[in-house]
């Protein structure tokens, strides 16, 4: 009899939607588990604005304990109006960023996949948008996010002068770009490095070392783009991109593009990735890449899809499971093509009967599986 090993899960709600999301996301998780034969142990932690209240910071101690003994955390969102005075040091995002670094989360996978039946509510048309699959590998734990020095200071003639730092050191980008060759192999075999090589000089060596690390990936066709012509390219051709990989920053606004071409932020999935572990495990945490939606949080009409995906994400890369990945994609296109929609993705095509609360599209995803 083989011995199962337990999966340690980690549960972080966070901020607004978040625990909307998360609560119908867990549910579907728990249902997998059981029909893969997959035993896990839930823990539950706080992040973002909730920590700060309760804990007087956005990333307690526990929650760093917690994630560090973990398989997979899954995380809703953080942050929202309450908490957007507070000093930089103790905002929710920091929080969110704290965790992507202790852990090294380097690699956050970013996929862009257009489900047929909503190809209609992208604000692109249709014919450019359906079939869309792109997967964008965003460095997450460098660049201008983390660099040094950063702040805002006062100079002598009483003028206020705020500055950040973008940097990249060798191999900080060759594990970036090893990660995309790999992910590139495994899809289309065609990678874009998107950087503004024309100008700054941190990405012209970002250029040169995704080349160089290029000659032990020669099945793939490599091209590069400045991230202007990319953010264009985005929305005018699509479907021109397979694997895209940038840092930090172009990746979180050109990710937010990428999105919206589905037809809906509330649909993407993440995973974010960090490095191999002497033990031969990594440190992974699944999120979606919407944010907390103050403006709609606790309305119970937030689209758990996005979330409900990224638990899809946890099966294939943490729990090498494709089957049960599938498992949930699958019941998510069933319920797409059923007709059901949350309030994101109705359209005046939609039937009105089948507009459904965040509730109620766990529910139907959950009886498809
Ligand atoms: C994202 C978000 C975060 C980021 C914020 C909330 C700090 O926009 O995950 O894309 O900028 O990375
Ligand atoms: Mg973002």
């Amino acid at each position: 009899m083989t011995v199962q090993q337990v999966k340690k899960i980690l549960i972080i709600a966070g901020d607004g939607i978040g625990t909307e999301v998360t609560t119908e996301a867990v549910k579907i998780l728990k249902k997998v588990c059981k029909l893969s034969n997959i035993e896990i142990e839930l823990d539950y932690a706080d992040l973002g604005g909730i920590a700060y209240d309760r804990w007087g910071t956005p990333f307690p101690t526990q929650t760093l304990e917690k994630a560090k003994a973990s398989d997979a955390i899954l995380l809703g969102a953080v942050g929202g109006l309450k908490w957007e005075s507070l000093d930089y040091s103790v905002r929710p995002e920091r929080g969110l960023l704290g965790i992507r670094k202790e852990l090294d989360l380097f690699a956050n996978l970013r996929p862009a996949k257009t489900f047929s039946v909503l190809a209609s509510a992208s604000s692109l048309k249709e014919h450019l948008v359906a079939g869309l699959d792109i997967m964008i590998i965003r460095e997450l734990t460098s660049g201008i996010y983390f660099g040094q020095p950063r702040g805002v200071e006062v100079l002598p003639n009483g003028e206020q002068r705020g500055f950040n730092t973008d940097e990249y050191t060798t191999s900080q980008i060759n594990r970036i770009a090893k990660v995309a060759f790999e992910v590139a192999m495994s899809r289309d075999k065609k990678l874009c490095s998107i950087d503004k090589a024309n100008v700054l000089e941190v990405t012209e060596l970002w250029r040169n070392l995704v080349i160089k690390e290029g000659e032990n990936y020669k099945g793939v066709n490599l091209s590069h783009m400045y991230v202007d012509n990319a953010a264009m390219q985005l929305v005018r051709s699509p479907k021109q991109f397979d694997v895209i990989v940038t840092s930090n920053l172009f990746g979180d606004i050109l990710s937010d593009i990428a999105a919206m071409l589905t037809g809906s932020l509330g649909m993407l999935p993440s995973a974010s990735l960090g490095a191999l572990r002497s033990d031969g495990k990594r440190y992974a945490l699944y999120e979606p890449v919407h944010g907390s939606a103050p403006d709609i949080a606790g309305k119970g009409i937030a689209n758990p899809i996005a979330t409900i995906l990224s638990v899809a994400m946890m099966f294939k890369y943490s729990f090498g499971n494709n089957k049960a990945s599938k498992q949930i994609e699958d019941a998510v296109e069933k319920v797409l093509n059923k007709g059901f929609r949350t309030a994101d993705i109705f359209t005046i095509e939609n039937d009105a009967n089948k507009k459904l609360s965040t509730k109620e599209m766990g529910e139907v995803i959950l009886s498809e599986i």
